[in-house]
């Protein structure tokens, strides 16, 4: 270790972003295009990133299929955080949301177009006019692509900003000086397998959801909570960790997501008797009521022995009634998706779904500019100095315990171009780099080290897949306290094992078998942080639905969910229920 300590390389930047999805790469062309030197990190080629499989449309009240505004976009997100999301930073997304979508639309982003010009919207679940009155067009969509086109589109921009990539980087560890200040982060390069420091001024974490800690995910299998992992194991707590979203649609036995486009595009939900069962549960927004809402109907479906095929254990969502031409025009990977993944041409038959992990509402607890804002000593919310948080792995929090369909995308532009906005602004006030201390990457080369020299120990795929397998069956759609217990009491042994993770063959470079090793240390951090605060609340709410507390209980649980690594430990923060510029909207009970 001490010879690479010597011998590890050092480069400067203004800013140093990990993770280039749709949030990373906005805020990287803000800096860019403002003459920041920027470097973006990313485990996979940009285009890749997760972003990519988004699907049927980003959030915006543009209005141009009928009436609507951003206040009735600010109340159904409200409404579908079940009154956790914090309403200052919801009425600065939703206000701000028609000006990022045209924004997009100059950049060249290939919206569908009605016939009059306008981008194309379509109805998406939770999303209403008037107040919960009836369903609204409002998702802005790329045919069924619109997270591709998004990114692709942000990618080609910043290739213009002259943004410097690090593809097939992984950031390993924040580094911190004593008064607690980010300073950048220790990184390797995959190729090589050689650590360097990537030294900042501002390091802003933009790495996407942690959603292969479960079995059955939607989610891309580089999504193991990097951004969080670094964060918990520099001192900062993360956010919300239990609420999970439940996406209605994803393929049964293949995890891979239906877009809920298709219900918004007319596609009904069917029992075993040919029942459009969500009538009963949601009269007015029926099929596109809230995710967590359909989700838990379908179980309860499934549950109650109305689920189809041999097991009983799927819904079907119909969409042949839409005609070939829509299916075709407006969702032609569905098309694709489906007879590839379940066998299945819905032009002409049903596709087998079942509620599967989609989206974390939780992370990095952050502000409505991106930065990281941890408890002082008298418990009030306070900046860490040089680092911010945006898309996923950040809690800002707009989708407080349960998100709204569409509004993923939408904070990513959103809390991108606002980080960004912000970080100009701080350089243009000070502009040195803060000594770097002489351990600045000590602790990251001693783990590197005692992985490296570890020849007998624990698989790490064997590991991982008994952390998902645990997380889905003590942590899912409805939860308990015995379950919870026995969760929290398997995760944490794992976790320790998880210290002993042993790889063969050390003479490959480009070894993805220490990559996986690395990236456990993230699963570890995540699903430890999703467990113990989900067995920790008593109530439910959202996503998070618990059988022994069926209630929302807004006197005793209307807080944050604060976890630290060091001692797993918890602690609650206030919602801020005080919008910026409108009134609150009291918590009520929700019904679609
Ligand atoms: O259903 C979907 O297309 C997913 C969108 C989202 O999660 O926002």
């Amino acid at each position: 270790m001490a010879e690479i300590k010597r011998s590890i390389q050092k480069r400067r930047f203004d800013v140093v972003i990990v993770g280039a999805g749709g949030s990373g790469m906005r805020a990287a062309l803000q800096l860019a295009e403002a003459g920041l030197a920027v470097a973006v990190l990313s485990k996979v080629f940009p285009t890749r990133s997760h972003t990519v499989a988004a699907q049927g449309g980003i959030g915006a009240s543009l209005g141009n299929m009928s009436e609507d505004n951003w206040y009735w976009h600010m109340f159904d997100t409200v409404k579908g955080s079940d009154y956790l999301g914090d309403q200052d930073a919801i009425e600065f997304m939703c206000r701000e949301a028609p000006n990022v979508v045209y924004e997009l639309e100059h950049f060249g982003m290939p919206f569908d177009r009605n016939a009059d010009g306008t981008i194309y919207q379509r109805p998406f679940g939770g999303h209403s006019a008037n107040f919960g009155e009836k369903p609204v067009a409002r998702a802005c969509a790329a045919a069924d692509r619109t997270g591709h086109a998004l990114l692709h589109t942000l990618y080609q921009r910043n290739v213009r900003a002259k943004t410097q990539f690090f593809v097939e980087w992984m950031a390993l560890d924040l580094i911190r000086n004593s008064e607690g200040d980010v300073l950048g982060v220790v990184a390797l390069e995959m190729e090589t397998g050689v650590p360097m420091i990537l030294e900042a001024k501002t390091t802003l974490l933009a790495t996407g959801g942690a959603g292969r800690i479960w079995a059955a995910s939607t989610n891309a299998f580089i999504n193991t909570g990097d951004g969080m992992g670094m964060a918990a194991r520099a001192g900062i707590p993360l956010e919300d960790m239990e609420f999970w979203q439940f996406h209605p649609t994803g393929v049964a036995g293949a995890g891979v997501l239906i877009t809920e486009g298709v219900r918004g595009e007319g596609g009904i939900l069917l029992n075993s008797d040919g029942e459009r069962f969500m009538e009963r549960y949601a009269p007015t927004l029926k099929d596109l009521a809230a995710r967590d809402f359909v989700s838990r109907s379908m179980d309860q479906e499934i549950k109650e022995g109305r689920g189809c095929g041999p097991n009983k254990d799927y819904v079907l969502l119909k969409l042949d009634h839409l005609g070939a031409d829509t299916i075709m025009k407006r969702l032609p990977s569905i098309r694709e998706i489906a007879i590839k993944f379940a066998n299945v041409d819905p032009i002409k038959e049903p596709i087998p779904v079942v509620p599967t992990i989609h989206y974390q509402m939780g992370g990095i607890p952050t502000n409505f500019y991106g930065q990281v804002v941890v408890p002082n000593d008298a418990g009030a919310s306070q900046p860490v100095a040089g680092l911010y948080a945006i898309g996923e792995c950040a809690c800002v929090s707009v989708h407080g315990a349960n998100r709204l369909g569409t509004n993923s995308l939408l904070d990513l532009v959103v809390f991108g171009r606002a980080a960004g906005n912000h970080i100009v602004s701080e350089h243009l006030k000070d502009q040195h780099h803060k000594a770097l201390p002489a351990d600045a990457a000590d602790k990251t080369l001693a783990r590197l080290a005692s992985l490296d020299a570890r020849t007998d120990g624990e698989n790490t795929q064997e590991l991982a897949d008994d952390i998902r397998r645990n997380m889905q069956s003590h942590c899912g759609v409805f939860r308990n306290k015995d379950l919870l217990a026995e969760g929290v009491e398997k995760i944490m042994e794992l976790a320790l094992r998880a210290q002993n993770v042993a790889f063969h063959d050390k003479s490959m470079v480009f070894n993805t078998a220490r990559i996986e090793a690395l990236e456990l240390d993230n699963l570890v951090e995540t699903a430890k942080a999703t467990i113990v605060s989900a067995a920790a609340r008593e109530e439910s709410r959202g996503a998070h639905a618990r059988a022994d507390f069926p209630e929302r209980d807004d006197v005793k649980w209307l807080k944050h969910t604060l976890w630290y690594s060091e001692g797993n430990r918890l602690t609650y923060k206030p919602v801020n229920l005080k919008p910026l510029t409108v009134e609150t909207f009291q918590p009520k009970k929700r019904t679609f």
